[in-house]
């Protein structure tokens, strides 16, 4: 079970980062965290000892970063989702040494999204993320400032980071002891770093904003009632409507916002998240009074593929495979100094990555590229499912499918693509496009 316990705790919402003198700081640091009663687990946060702010950004917005690696271990910024200059985009080149401090400097120029940001130190990015660095980022926009969404932070739209931990008989997180090349798997959740959490809502409709933000965990979300609920957006923005699910799948580094509506709830009802097999991810307590009761908009965003982009041909082509140690795109490991594509700013290209499956079946790698959002043209030939016809960063590949993607860049740079189980990545599951 990922949930042993019965004392709960109310979730952690983490701050809202406020800028300083023209910049947000953001350093990460070491430290160690009470996660259980009278005990202190060493851990990694970003302005604190464990996990991260949330960054809020507006698009047009000039904005910048003053990353700082209060560390004694190198680190980087990578900012997940974020169309940003190759430069800034904080891939395994852009190292940053304990006690320096870089300046990253950007124009927000992508519709209203929830990303993240976290380490990409080379080798080291699934220990880095494991110990705690990671972060949120809210791009707004005007549209999603008009929509009459959910938008009270902390009140009714909520961030939620689902991590899997495993605790050592002193209670601390030893990656080294548990560390697995196919990706180190927890048996404790964390949501938002807080074990055994629950959060209480109003009895209103309540956004929802999840991140899988587990090495290599994936998790299948449904309510226990049995009761639907909206998801609205994906990795990159939101869908073109509300879309009614009974269960949504994320795979690593995946993002979807999803509405439940707890005025429906009977006030005597448990209510929660659940994953597989019924494990409780997320309970809530629902506070009887009834708030804002706003219907949602039928109408979201304006996202299509169009018919030229259906129309090209493949240019890159990708395959994934092995396992373990051995994970490989096109028969090869990751080279800092190989750039494996190059394809022109602001053009779009199709990308069509295959999961090669092994002779032991192979595994699902998600599949993941750096300082763009993508489209899915077609898995397998086919339309993708409705939930993937909107921005994507990160997409799930099966063993044996073939994806096609479309995939523009607007800023130009040298840009990481790889699988996001984060041990697979620091295997060398990676390659290089540069953008020029
Ligand atoms: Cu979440 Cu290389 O990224
Ligand atoms: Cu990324
Ligand atoms: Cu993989």
């Amino acid at each position: 079970a990922l949930n042993d316990s019965t004392e709960e705790n109310e979730l952690a919402v983490p701050p809202l980062l406020e800028p300083k003198d023209g910049s947000y700081p953001i350093t990460a640091q070491q430290g160690t965290t009470e996660l259980f009663e009278g005990i202190q687990t060493e851990t990694y946060g970003y302005n604190g000892s464990f996990l991260g702010p949330v960054i809020r950004i507006k698009r047009g917005d000039a904005v910048t970063f003053k990353t700082r690696n209060g560390l004694t271990e190198p680190t980087t910024f990578h900012w997940h989702g974020l169309d940003i200059p190759g430069k800034g985009d904080g891939g395994p080149h852009q190292i940053i040494e304990p006690g320096e401090t870089k300046y990253v400097k950007f124009t927000v120029n992508q519709e209203a999204s929830t990303l993240w940001f976290h380490p990409h130190q080379k080798g080291i990015t699934a220990e880095q993320v494991y110990k705690g660095l990671a972060g949120l980022i809210y791009v707004e926009d005007e549209n999603s400032q008009k929509l009459g969404l959910p938008d009270h932070y902390g009140v009714n739209d909520f961030p939620l980071v689902f991590q899997d931990r495993q605790f050592d008989d002193k209670n601390q997180l030893n990656f080294k002891a548990v560390h697995n090349d196919d990706g180190t798997i927890g048996n404790t959740l964390l949501v938002n770093g807080t074990l055994n959490p629950k959060l209480t809502v109003g009895a209103e409709k309540v956004r929802l904003r999840l991140l899988n933000g587990s090495n290599a965990r994936n998790y299948t979300f449904k309510l226990n009632t049995g009761d639907s609920f909206q998801q609205i957006a994906t990795d990159g923005g939101f869908l073109n409507e509300p879309l009614e699910m009974s269960e949504i799948t994320l795979t690593p580094g995946e993002r979807a916002e999803i509405i439940v509506d707890f005025s429906r709830q009977k006030s005597d009802s448990d209510i929660a998240l659940l994953n597989e097999e019924d494990t409780i991810l997320l309970p809530f307590k629902v506070k009887k009074e009834q708030t804002n009761s706003a219907e949602l908009p039928e109408s979201l965003n304006d996202y299509k593929v169009t018919d030229e982009e259906r129309s090209l041909s493949v240019s890159k082509r990708l395959e994934l495979f092995g396992m373990g140690k051995h994970v490989t795109i096109n028969k090869k490991q990751f080279d800092m100094n190989r750039i494996d594509f190059t394809q022109k700013q602001g053009e779009t290209e199709i990308w069509e990555v295959y999961n090669k499956p092994d002779p032991m079946g192979g595994m699902i790698h998600p599949f993941h590229i750096h300082g763009t959002q993508f489209k899915i043209v077609s898995i397998d030939g086919e339309d993708p499912p409705e939930i993937l016809q909107g921005w994507k960063d990160t997409v799930a590949i099966e063993p044996g499918q073939t994806v096609k993607l479309a995939v523009k860049f607007k800023n130009k740079g040298i840009y990481m693509y790889h699988c996001h189980l984060l041990e697979h990545e620091d295997n060398g599951m990676m390659g290089q496009v540069e953008v020029n």
